[in-house]
């Protein structure tokens, strides 16, 4: 009997409908060709639900999401809903509900992109970042003194279990150790000044590092790393990182690698369910003009099929949209690709049609 994979869709706000559809038109195409079979079960969360609802994450959408093989989700954020409730609400809910403790944000330079490093070429552009998901500042753990007054205390804090890093710090061994390149694993934190938090990162990732003798490690400051992800991308193999950091050096990633009409990331959880999304966000006002970039959805769509098992069809969506960057787009900005959302779709799968049988 053929596979067959019960995938939970949240195409979300503004353009994320756009490119889910896209997305999944590529993912149907490969299903199609390597014999395994989606069954897409579609929820509306989203602004637009909020605002008329005021429902987030309501317990039998979270049910629904529990049971399925993999979620994918287009964007979420709605200009008429203040920043932070759809955020907190729905995208680090379903984070934390779903237990996914990996952000997996691969940098990835596309022939034919073009990146704001000067005579960077993709062999130099070409690592990973295990982003821990579901602790750090991210815990929602703090509170307000005397707020709104001039003696106001805002508290925020770090939270670091042992359980938390050593998960994440594994999960990045284990996967530097399955990488097809050089097995190199860079702890990137702030031991100089987080001297409780991060002396905790250090041990752990020192500790493990005896299990994995055949990654090599090193370890960077964050502003540092930084600084050598513009100067020497080439030297990154897959960096570990908290939270925060993970955050903030993946857009600085998304930038290098072409911006955000390519970056994809996976919400994993191991163990569960994860969630694989476009990083960027709605895009409200390109929403409705089908001239946004539908290729991060796609290579979100890949890496969902590889954590699904689908390798081949994985492997076969990207080198289709390494020709499609290569050979057609004059761009990755939304309105400058010269070519349509759906007909950027399209290209993926006449690329893959060209390719020929799969399995
Ligand atoms: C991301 C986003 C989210 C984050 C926001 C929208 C909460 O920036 O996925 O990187 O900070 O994790
Ligand atoms: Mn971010």
């Amino acid at each position: 009997m053929s596979k067959q994979y019960n995938v939970a869709v949240l195409p979300g706000d503004g353009t994320g409908p756009e490119v889910v559809r896209e997305g999944q038109k590529v993912l149907e195409f490969l299903s199609k060709r390597d014999g395994f079979s989606l069954s897409w079960n579609e929820h509306d969360l989203g602004g637009d639900r909020y605002l008329k609802s005021g429902d987030l994450v309501p317990d039998s959408v979270l049910k629904d999401l529990r049971a399925a093989d993999a979620i994918y989700l287009g964007a979420i954020g709605h200009p008429d809903v203040k920043p932070g409730i759809l955020e907190k609400g729905i995208l680090l809910n379903l984070r934390f509900e779903l237990d996914q403790y990996i952000n997996l944000r691969p940098v990835k330079l596309y022939p034919g992109v073009w990146t704001p490093l000067k005579d960077k070429e993709p062999e130099h552009i070409d690592f990973v970042v295990v982003r821990e998901n579901t602790e750090g500042l991210y815990s929602g753990v703090g509170g307000f003194l005397k707020k709104g007054t001039t003696d106001e205390v805002a508290l925020q804090t770090s939270v670091n279990t042992y359980k938390g890093v050593e998960r994440c710090i594994r999960y990045a061994y284990e996967y530097t150790q399955s990488r097809r390149t050089r097995k190199n694993l860079t702890l990137c934190a702030k031991t100089n000044v987080l001297t409780f938090a991060h002396d905790l990162w250090e041990r752990v990732f020192n500790d493990l590092g005896k299990q994995y003798a055949d990654v090599t490690t090193d370890y960077t400051h964050v502003d540092a790393c930084c600084m050598w992800m513009i100067k020497n991308p080439e030297w990154f193999d897959v960096i570990v990182t908290d939270n925060m950091f993970g955050d903030i050096i993946t857009d600085l990633g998304a930038m290098v690698q072409g911006g955000m009409g390519i970056a994809a990331g996976g919400n994993l959880n191991p163990e569960g369910v994860s969630m694989f999304e476009p990083i960027g966000g709605s895009a409200p006002k390109y929403t409705g003009k089908n001239v946004i970039n539908p290729l991060a959805a796609i290579c979100a769509g890949g890496m969902m099929l590889d954590h699904l098992g689908e390798r081949k069809a994985a492997d076969d969506l990207e080198a289709a949209v390494m020709k499609v960057t290569a050979t057609k787009l004059k761009s990755l900005a939304a309105g400058k690709m010269g070519y349509s959302t759906q007909e950027v779709g399209d290209l993926v799968v006449e690329e893959l049609q060209a390719m020929g049988a799969g399995v």
